[in-house]
């Protein structure tokens, strides 16, 4: 294990977490509640790059991405043995993606200078809503978008995406934190802002999604499909995570 420093403040509130070796899923469920820190936009943010949006999506369910940031400077070896460290916590990488993620750490969070990007270089996937999803949400909404009990909320079978033309939008351009009830079950957690995805491919997910799951999108012709320039829009202003709970409850 490499041996990197990070603020005491940190280590403790992770080490008493006491994890043990559980089933990806519980782990994280079990840490959520108490690691997550509030999902703050822009807090803590990698640099663009290739396979920066896997990064995200792998390494953030249990903790923020102030350990990444954080350990910046790292050798690719010692990047290397981090990765593995992870995943005797649970993290679930195919190797393919192992691959993926180390390459990403160690061209740009590594010891040597990151590249300059190539003009019009960055994340523009092709934006398929199915795509978006599966790389981004189901390491907590799970692949058929059940949830998990108490911790992350259903999407399958949820109204609350039809709340209003842009509430989904909201939630994913901020992210959202506080406890709700979905279904009459209740959650809390945080909800991690993505604002780091394209306009496009918010646009295509919440639209996915609309139509997916047991969602129906048809069924609400008052909500009208979400274009990139819709999310464009809903950018501004920034919000906080509590200010989209308190949009959620406005909009109730
Ligand atoms: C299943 C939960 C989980 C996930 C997902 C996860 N981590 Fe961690 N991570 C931990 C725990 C637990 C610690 C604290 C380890 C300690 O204090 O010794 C940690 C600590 C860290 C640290 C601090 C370094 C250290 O040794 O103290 C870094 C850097 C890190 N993780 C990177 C990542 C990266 C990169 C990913 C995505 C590939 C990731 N983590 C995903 C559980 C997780
Ligand atoms: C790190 C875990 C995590 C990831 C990854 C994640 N979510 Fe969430 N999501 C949550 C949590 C936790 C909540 C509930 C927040 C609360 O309790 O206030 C939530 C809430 C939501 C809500 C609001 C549900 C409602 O009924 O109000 C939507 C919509 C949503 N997520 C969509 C997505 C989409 C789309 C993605 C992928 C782009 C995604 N989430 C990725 C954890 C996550």
């Amino acid at each position: 294990m490499p041996c990197i420093s990070l603020p005491a403040k940190a280590i403790l509130s992770v080490r008493s977490v006491r994890l043990p070796r559980l089933a990806p899923m519980v782990a994280a469920a079990m840490m959520l509640s108490p690691l997550a820190l509030p999902a703050q936009a822009g807090e803590f943010n990698l640099p663009n790059g290739p396979d920066r949006a896997l990064v995200y999506a792998k390494c953030r369910t249990c903790h923020d991405l102030q350990y990444v940031v954080e350990s910046k400077g790292l050798t690719t070896d010692a990047w290397d043995g981090l990765l593995s460290d992870m995943e005797g916590f649970g993290v679930e990488l195919t190797s393919d993606e192992y691959d993926r993620v180390l390459t990403y750490l160690s061209t740009y969070m590594g010891d040597k200078p990151a590249p300059e990007p190539a003009a019009g270089d960055g994340e523009t996937p092709a934006a398929d809503g199915a795509t978006v999803f599966a790389d981004n949400c189901t390491s907590c909404h799970q692949e058929d978008a059940q949830g998990i009990e108490e911790t992350f909320p259903p999407l399958a079978e949820n109204s609350d995406l039809f709340l209003s033309p842009d509430f989904p939008v909201k939630v994913l351009l901020n992210g959202m934190s506080g406890s709700i009830s979905v279904n009459g079950m209740p959650f809390e957690g945080d909800m991690p802002s993505f604002g780091h995805l394209s306009d496009a491919e918010i646009a295509a997910v919440v639209n996915y999604l609309r139509n997916a799951f047991g969602n129906d999108a048809k069924a609400h012709p008052d909500i009208p499909e979400i274009t990139a320039k819709d999310v464009a829009a809903a950018r501004d202003p920034a919000m906080d995570p509590d200010q989209v709970l308190a949009l959620r409850a406005s909009l109730k």
